[in-house]
């Protein structure tokens, strides 16, 4: 890459249905120069989230969306590369929302600097970032799981799915994970400690899916809807508490898909709850010493799917709406 060059992945059009490569379009332009108090930072990883789906709609949402013609929004790891702001120097090393760039200019509100002693960078990302964040929050906060308890989640070898078990695991619960294939369910129970994983792939989900939860469910990180959750939802128990923290299978559903049968959560008095993990910010000092000492003891793992050129980054986001993602998705920029 021409130092000084900018490229940028914009949002050309907006989908209907599933998402296309159609929808991307690479440019580059100059560089932005830092104004006062701002700093220039130099993408290096990318991080790309099924959220970012929902940004590409005009859909009323808990975020505004992107504009046609705007790069596409994301969080990213970058180094300053110019600083006209006294709280970072060149050099540093940052977490931020710098998009789908080479570069970008910030006037430093919601920059992180990162020590990469302590961890690899990539895991403000993933396990040490928002994701991580999510379920620190969304379990604990809202699914309260107790000591025997059972706790389902899907996506379950993912960002978000990998650390909620994995948390639950810590917290004396049997952690029950659904995810796509042989594989992912192998490394669930195997890498990651998981006492069972389900194939939602399979023939025989829903049979499977019931001998793994013994005891029912106590509770359910929502994080797919769609058939995952309706093979979940006669297995809950009363008093059952439901994070809801996504509903991935449905983003690009069109038609929409039918929702629960709601007079359940009447009867069964469950605690349905939504939530953005920005509503739990002030946890965060909580999750990343809780989270920073698990991961470094060993007892929280995680898994990163690197991916190569930010020109790559769209086929990449098309194949995390798909499941072809293993474990966080991150793109390396340079
Ligand atoms: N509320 C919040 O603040 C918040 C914050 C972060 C993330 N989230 C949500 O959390 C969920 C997981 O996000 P993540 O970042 O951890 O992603 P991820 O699990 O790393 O990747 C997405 C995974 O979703 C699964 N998936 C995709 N389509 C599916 C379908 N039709 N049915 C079942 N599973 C499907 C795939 O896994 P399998 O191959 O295993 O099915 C895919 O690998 C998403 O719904 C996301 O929107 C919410």
């Amino acid at each position: 890459m021409a130092a000084g060059i900018n490229r940028q992945i914009l949002l050309k059009s907006r989908p209907d249905g599933a998402p296309s490569l159609d929808n991307f379009e690479l440019v580059q332009r100059p560089a932005p120069e830092p104004g006062d108090g701002e700093v220039l930072m130099r993408t290096r990883y990318l991080s790309l989230d099924p959220y970012m789906r929902g940004r590409m709609s005009a859909a009323k949402s808990y975020a505004k969306p992107v504009e046609i013609g705007e790069p596409m929004v994301g969080g990213t790891v970058g180094e300053i590369v110019a600083s006209r702001n006294a709280k970072f120097a060149a050099g540093d090393i940052v977490t931020g929302y710098g998009g789908w760039q080479d570069y970008a200019v910030s006037g430093g509100v919601g920059l992180r600097k990162l020590d990469p002693a302590a961890a690899p960078v990539t895991t403000a990302l993933g396990v040490l970032g928002m994701p991580g964040m999510t379920a620190y929050a969304g379990l604990l906060e809202i699914g309260r799981p107790r000591p025997g308890e059972t706790v389902a989640v899907a996506a379950a070898s993912g960002a978000v799915g990998s650390v909620v078990g994995q948390i639950a695991r810590i917290k004396g619960c049997r952690a029950v994970g659904i995810a796509g294939g042989p594989d992912k369910c192998r490394y669930v129970v195997e890498e990651l400690g998981f006492d069972a994983c389900v194939d939602h792939r399979a023939a025989d989900f829903r049979p499977r899916l019931e001998a793994a939860c013994p005891a029912g469910i106590d509770v359910y990180f929502e994080n797919v809807g769609g058939a995952v959750q309706q093979a979940v939802w006669p297995l809950l128990n009363d008093f059952a508490r439901i994070p809801v923290c996504g509903l991935i299978a449905q983003y690009s559903a069109a038609p929409p898909m039918p929702g629960p049968e709601m007079f359940s959560v009447l009867r069964k008095r469950l605690l349905l709850r939504g939530f953005i993990v920005g509503d739990f910010a002030a946890k965060q000092d909580d999750f990343l010493r809780d989270a920073g000492e698990w991961v470094r003891s060993g007892r929280l793992k995680y898994r990163e799917d690197l991916v190569d050129g930010l020109e790559n980054a769209p086929a990449a986001f098309l194949g995390l709406l798909q499941g072809k993602n293993f474990g966080k998705l991150i793109v390396k920029v340079a």
